[in-house]
C-alpha cells in the first residue's frame, strides 16, 4: 500500500500528517559533491521530500564483478536524509556494465530477425538469461543488505520501466523459457497444438524443442504463438520482477517495492493490471505527446493507472517538468502546463508527483530533455514554476490517501484484447485499440460525464454503464459475465470486432459477434473495412470510419442509426437491445470522438446518466472525485485555454481563486481547482 511509504516519509519537521509527495529520479553520479550539497537546498527550496536513486549506478556501484563502491552512495542517502527528503532506492539493474556485457555477450537481446542489440544505450539485456539474472539479484542483494537500516529509504524501485527496451527478446535463452512456459499452460503437446491450429500450413508440432519465438518468417507466423509469446514475454519480464522483489522483501519486509510503468502511449507489452498484484503499490510514467488529445490520453493514462491500481492511490514516478529529448519535435511545455498536467495526475489518484529528471544534465543522450532545476539553473521561470506547484501540493496534503470515487459510465480496457485486436493478417491494419477507447473517454469528456478506465479485474457492476470499445477477445467465462452484467441492470456499450475470438485466438462460429451476438441480438456474416480515408455517412449525421458490419438485427433489437451511404445504406449501423433492466448496444463503425459526443447521450439516457456538472461548463472543465476519511475532494481542471468561471458547486476552496466575495469559482487557463466536501 502506498499509506506504508507516506508513512514512512516525514518531514524534517518530523510532521507525519498525510502529504502528497514530490520529487524526481536524481542522478548525483553525474555531477560533483559540491553539486550535491546545492542540490538539497534547492529540492527543500521546491518542496521535494522524496527522490528516485541509483536507477542507472549499476556500472558506479559494481567498477568489476568483485569490487563495490558504496561510499558515495552512503554520502547521498545521508545528504538526502539531512535534508529530510526519502529515497526511493532502486535496484540498479537497469543498465548492465561494460565488464559484464564484455564478459557475457550471451546476455544481449535479439530481436525477430537475429540482429544482437549491443551495449552502448541501457537496458540491453534478455529477460530470461540465467546469467544476466545471476548478476542482477547478487546486485539487489549487496544493496538491499547495505542500505536495509538507512532512515532515507523509503522505497525501493525495482529496475527501470521494465521493457520499455527489451521487452520482446528472440534469442536462444527466451526460445528455451518460452518452451518451459507452454508446457505449463499446455501441459501437452496434443493440448497446444489444437491451441495454436498447427494443423494449419503444416505446423504441429511433435517435440516441444521444435518451438521457437516468433522470428522473422516467411509469411505471417501463427497468430496464436504471435498471441502466446506476448503473454510470455510479460511473464518472462514480471519473473524478473518477482525475483528481485523477493529479496528485498526478504531482507527489508517493512520497505515497500514498486517498479515504473508505462502506462501511456502505445507501450502495450507488458500486462499492468497483472503486474500490478506483484507489487505494493503502483507506479506510473507518462509523457505527453502532442497532438490534438495530448491533454485527454494525459488523463486516460493517470485513468488506467488508477483503474490497474484498483482506485487506491498511485505514485507518478515520472513526468516531464517541459520539453523531452525523444519526439521528433520536442515541443517546451506552456506557462501553466507544467502545475495542470502534474495536477491531472494527482486528480487521477496520484499521491506522488515526481519528475524525470532532478537537474538537467549536461552530458549523454538526455541533455536536452527538461528537468526540475534547468541548464539555466534555478534563476529561472522552470524553476520557479516547480517551487510553485511545490507549494501548491503542500496545500493539497489532506488530499493524501483519498481513492477514487467510482463514476458511473466505466470503459474496459484489456490487455488481451488489445493484443489480439492488433495481430497481423487481419481484416484492416488500421485498427488502433487504445485510439478508439481514447475517442470514448474524449468524448465523456466533450460531454463533461465522468469515468472510469477499468480492467477484467475491476467489479463491473459499480459501473451502470460500461463501454467495451473493439473487445475483441472474449472467452466464454468473460461473455458470461457481460450477460450477468445486463441482466442485472448494467448498460454495456461495444464495437465493431468485438466478441470475435476466444482465448486462443480461434474465431467464435456461427456469425459474428461469436462470444456476444446472443446478448447483443445481432449477427454479421461479413466485415466490412473500409479504405484508408474511406467514410460512410449514417442517418443520425455522424460520419464512421475504418470499419462497418453489414448486420441482421434480431427481432427485439432496437436500431438506433442506419447507414445512409456506402454498400451497407439502409441497414443498421447503431443497435441496442433491452435485457430486463439492462441493455447491450453495439456501434460498428468509427465515430470518432465528433459522432461519439453526438452519440453518447441517447447511449447514457437509458442507465439515467448524464453530467453532474452545471451546464455551462460541460466538456470545458474535467471533473474527477477522490475521497477519503478528509473528504470528498472535488478536482475541476480547465481543459481550454481561456478563463472559465464555474458557479453552483458546493465546498470549501481547497485550490483555485473565487472571484469577489461569495463569488463564482474561476479556473484560468489550464488551471486546477480543488473543492473539499464532507466525507461522504
Ligand atoms: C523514461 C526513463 C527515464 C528517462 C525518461 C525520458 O521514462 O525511465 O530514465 O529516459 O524516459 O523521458
Ligand atoms: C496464396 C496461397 C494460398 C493462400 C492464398 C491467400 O494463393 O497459395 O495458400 O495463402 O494465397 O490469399
Amino acid at each position: 500500500m502506498i499509506s506504508t511509504l507516506l508513512s514512512r516519509t516525514s518531514g524534517a519537521d518530523g510532521d507525519r500528517a498525510p502529504r502528497l509527495l514530490y520529487g524526481a529520479d536524481y542522478n548525483p553520479e553525474q555531477w560533483s559533491r559540491s553539486v550535491w550539497e546545492e542540490d538539497v537546498r534547492l529540492m527543500r527550496e521546491a518542496g521535494v521530500n522524496v527522490v528516485s536513486v541509483g536507477i542507472f549506478s549499476w556500472a558506479r556501484l559494481q567498477p568489476a564483478e568483485n569490487t563495490w563502491d558504496f561510499g558515495w552512495l552512503d554520502e547521498v542517502l545521508d545528504l538526502l536524509h539531512a535534508g529530510g527528503i526519502g529515497a526511493d532506492l532502486a535496484t540498479a539493474t537497469a543498465s548492465p556494465p561494460p565488464w559484464l556485457t564484455t564478459a557475457h555477450p550471451e546476455i544481449l537481446p535479439v530481436t525477430a530477425d537475429g540482429t544482437v542489440l549491443w551495449p552502448g544505450a541501457r537496458q540491453h539485456w534478455r529477460p530470461t538469461s540465467p546469467v544476466f539474472r545471476a548478476h542482477a539479484l547478487r546486485l539487489v542483494r549487496e544493496l538491499a543488505t547495505r542500505y536495509a537500516g538507512h532512515p532515507a529509504l523509503v522505497a525501493w524501485h525495482v529496475n527501470n520501466e521494465l521493457g520499455c527496451h527489451n521487452v520482446y527478446d528472440f534469442s536462444d535463452d527466451a526460445a528455451r523459457a518460452f518452451q518451459n512456459w507452454l508446457r505449463v499452460r499446455y501441459t501437452t503437446l496434443d493440448a497446444l497444438n489444437s491451441a495454436w491450429g498447427t494443423a494449419f500450413w503444416s505446423q504441429r508440432y511433435t517435440d516441444w524443442e521444435q518451438i521457437l519465438p516468433p522470428r522473422q518468417a516467411a509469411s505471417h507466423p501463427n497468430p496464436t504463438q504471435q498471441l502466446d509469446f506476448k503473454r510470455f514475454s510479460s511473464d518472462a519480464l514480471k519473473e524478473h520482477l518477482r525475483a528481485e522483489r523477493d529479496i528485498l522483501r526478504e531482507i527489508t519486509p517493512d520497505v515497500p517495492v514498486t517498479t515504473n510503468f508505462m502506462v501511456m502511449g502505445n507501450t502495450k507489452g507488458m500486462n499492468y493490471p497483472d503486474w500490478a498484484q506483484e507489487i505494493d503499490f503502483v507506479s506510473n510514467d507518462h509523457y505527453v505527446h502532442p497532438g490534438p488529445q495530448a491533454r485527454d490520453e494525459l488523463s486516460f493514462s493517470a485513468n488506467l493507472t488508477s483503474g490497474i491500481s484498483g482506485g487506491r492511490p498511485w505514485f507518478l514516478m515520472e513526468h516531464s517538468t517541459s520539453a523531452v529529448n525523444w519526439q521528433p519535435v520536442n515541443v517546451a511545455k506552456r506557462p501553466g502546463d507544467l502545475a495542470r498536467d502534474s495536477l491531472l495526475h494527482v486528480a487521477h489518484g496520484a499521491d506522488a508527483v515526481c519528475y524525470f529528471q532532478w537537474r538537467q544534465s549536461a552530458a549523454g543522450a538526455e541533455k536536452y530533455h527538461s528537468a526540475m532545476v534547468p541548464h539555466a539553473g534555478a534563476d529561472s521561470d522552470l524553476f520557479r514554476a516547480v517551487a510553485a506547484l511545490g507549494a501548491t501540493l503542500k496545500a493539497l496534503a489532506p488530499v493524501a490517501g483519498s481513492e477514487r470515487e467510482a463514476a458511473r459510465v466505466g470503459i474496459l480496457y484489456d490487455w488481451e484484447s488489445w493484443w489480439a485486436s492488433e495481430q497481423d493478417s487481419h481484416p484492416s491494419s488500421l485498427l488502433d485499440y487504445r485510439q478508439e477507447a481514447l475517442d470514448w473517454y474524449s468524448a465523456l469528456l466533450a460531454l463533461g460525464v465522468r469515468a472510469d478506465l477499468v480492467t477484467t479485474r475491476a467489479d463491473l457492476h459499480r459501473h451502470q454503464v460500461l463501454v467495451a470499445p473493439v473487445l475483441h477477445m472474449v472467452p466464454a467465462d468473460l461473455a458470461k459475465t457481460l450477460t450477468r452484467y445486463t441482466e442485472q441492470g448494467g448498460h454495456l456499450i461495444t464495437t465493431y470486432f468485438s466478441g470475435v475470438v476466444d482465448e486462443h485466438d480461434h474465431v467464435w462460429l456461427g456469425g459474428y459477434p461469436g462470444a456476444l451476438r446472443e446478448l447483443l441480438g445481432i449477427r454479421i456474416e461479413e466485415f466490412g473495412p473500409l479504405l484508408d480515408g474511406d467514410t460512410v455517412e449514417l442517418d443520425d449525421a455522424t460520419t464512421g470510419s475504418l470499419w462497418t458490419d453489414r448486420i441482421t438485427v434480431a427481432p427485439g433489437t432496437d436500431v438506433l442509426a442506419r447507414y445512409r451511404t456506402g454498400v451497407h445504406a439502409g441497414r443498421a449501423a447503431v443497435t441496442r437491445k433491452a435485457t430486463g433492466t439492462g441493455s447491450a448496444a453495439y456501434v460498428s463503425t468509427r465515430l470518432g470522438v465528433a459522432g461519439l459526443t453526438s452519440l453518447l447521450p441517447r447511449l447514457l439516457a437509458p442507465a439515467g446518466v448524464e453530467s453532474e456538472l452545471p451546464t455551462e461548463v460541460r466538456g470545458l472543465i474535467e471533473t474527477t472525485v477522490r475521497s477519503g476519511p478528509g473528504g470528498r475532494f472535488l478536482f475541476l481542471v480547465n481543459r481550454t485555454d481561456t478563463a472559465v468561471p464555474v458557479r453552483g458547486l458546493d465546498g470549501e476552496v481547497l485550490l483555485g481563486t473565487t472571484e469577489g466575495d461569495g463569488g463564482a469559482l474561476v479556473l484560468g487557463p489550464r488551471a486546477v481547482a480543488v473543492l473539499r466536501q464532507p466525507a461522504g
